[in-house]
């Protein structure tokens, strides 16, 4: 592959390339999936077609990545435990089917007036310092949202989030370089933490999730303490940064679009249109991986067994053949399917509550500063070190 006569320029770990990766994905979408060495051959999905095809045929995409029977053990968060985001049939089927009889849709409506209380909250003590920081909400809410909903006390949120956040740099390590010694602090007082919470709830249950779990656990078809253990990790981790950054990626898009931001503030009952558009625009979660489980053809490109395959999402959600007019911001777009929260069998199981959370954010924030605008809209902003998680390191806005 000649990716210098192509102009394909893919490169996560540049910072250059991860604050604007989206014209990088346009040579890619002009063709069939390509191989490129990124440490190793890796195939990058970028067409929606093909990025679908990919997440619906878990028999040829594995979520389980293939390992040498003479690598040292997972170090990971998980610390081996398999969690449903990375296992395949029959294992995936058995791990969510046992969570979503507590994690549905009614029992995240039922959480509604408390997630406005918990943002009306955080925006008040956000306006009171002139300066509006978005990031103030946006990364409290979702982790005091979940904090909550697992039944730990609302004051450890912050404890979390800087757990949570470390584990999530760690993704930033280039591959064969170890993990920093930070990532693995992080990664023992979160398992440490919910251990003993686990441990708690067994004693004295209540009415939260992990209750509820840990009674799932204790059936006949049972979740073992590790898996039970990592489901709790795999929820703070998945849900936590990526509904932080639907709100911050969403108020950077309304903000640089401010026709956008008023037709929004005119017509409030458009929110969930504007919610899809900001998750296809600028999605949370660029990719995800998959594994090939043998030879396989994918739109023209033979694919080898056991290769590494990037399935970038945020790219399929540009590709001019399922959206006109792409890189445009408009929350009037006719709905079309997105892949921002997935496909398939692991579709995000948090999608009701990521969407309620980011309206409710969004909304309020709206609502409360009629003069609400980017000082700049052509500023420069930064972004956090994840190339898989995209999100802002601050965002300041104008009130008055
Ligand atoms: C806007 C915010 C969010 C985005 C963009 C997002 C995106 C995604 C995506 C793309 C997947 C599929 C990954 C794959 O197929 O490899 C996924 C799965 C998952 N998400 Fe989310 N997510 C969000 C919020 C949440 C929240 C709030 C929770 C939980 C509280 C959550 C929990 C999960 C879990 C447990 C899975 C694994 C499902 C499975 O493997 O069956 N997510 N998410």
């Amino acid at each position: 592959m000649n990716q210098a006569a192509e102009n394909i320029y893919f490169n996560p770990w540049d910072p250059a390339f991860r604050a604007n990766p989206y014209p990088h994905y346009r040579p890619l979408l002009a063709g069939p999936p390509r191989i490129l060495d990124l440490f190793g051959p890796t195939a990058m999905v970028t067409r929606f077609a093909d990025v679908t095809a990919v997440l619906r045929d878990h028999a040829h995409f594995s979520s389980v990545r293939p390992r040498d029977p003479s690598e040292p053990p997972n170090e990971g968060p998980f610390a081996g435990a398999r969690t449903m985001l990375f296992s395949d049939p029959p294992m995936h089927t058995r791990l969510r089917r046992l969570v979503s009889r507590d994690f549905t849709p009614r029992r995240i409506r039922e959480m509604e007036p408390r997630i406005r209380e918990i943002a009306k909250h955080l925006i008040d003590a956000a306006s009171r310092k002139g300066d509006f920081e978005v990031m103030s909400i946006a990364n409290a809410l979702p982790v005091m949202v979940i904090a909550e909903m697992l039944g730990v006390p609302p004051d450890h949120y912050e404890q979390f989030k800087h757990w949570s956040d470390t584990v999530v740099s760690g993704d930033n390590t280039l591959p064969g370089t170890p993990l920093p010694d930070e990532f693995h602090a992080a990664t023992k007082a979160l398992r440490d933490y919910f251990a003993e919470e686990i441990e708690r709830r067994r004693k004295q249950p209540g009415t939260d999730l992990v209750s509820a779990l840990v009674a799932a656990h204790d059936d006949a078809e049972a979740m073992t303490a590790d898996e039970l253990l990592a489901f709790v990790l795999l929820l703070l981790l998945a849900g936590n940064e990526t509904t932080t950054n639907l709100i911050g990626n969403g108020m950077l898009a309304l903000g640089r679009n401010p026709e956008q931001m008023d037709l929004l503030r005119q017509h409030p009952e458009m929110m969930p249109r504007a919610i899809e558009e900001i998750l296809r625009y600028d999605g949370p979660v660029q990719s995800t991986i998959r594994f090939t489980t043998e030879n396989v053809n994918l739109g023209g490109t033979e694919l080898p067994a056991n290769l590494g395959c990037f399935i970038i999402v945020a790219a399929a959600n540009r590709d001019p053949a399922q959206f006109a007019d792409p890189d445009r911001f408009d929350i009037s777009r006719e709905p079309r399917d997105h892949v921002a929260l997935g496909e398939g069998i692991h579709f995000c199981i948090g999608a009701p509550l990521a969407r309620m959370e980011g309206a409710i954010a969004i909304g309020a924030m709206l609502e409360r500063f009629p003069r609400l605008r980017l000082k700049n809209p052509n500023a420069e902003v930064t972004y956090k070190g994840s190339y898989f998680l995209r999100g802002l390191n601050s965002l300041s806005m104008s009130i008055d």
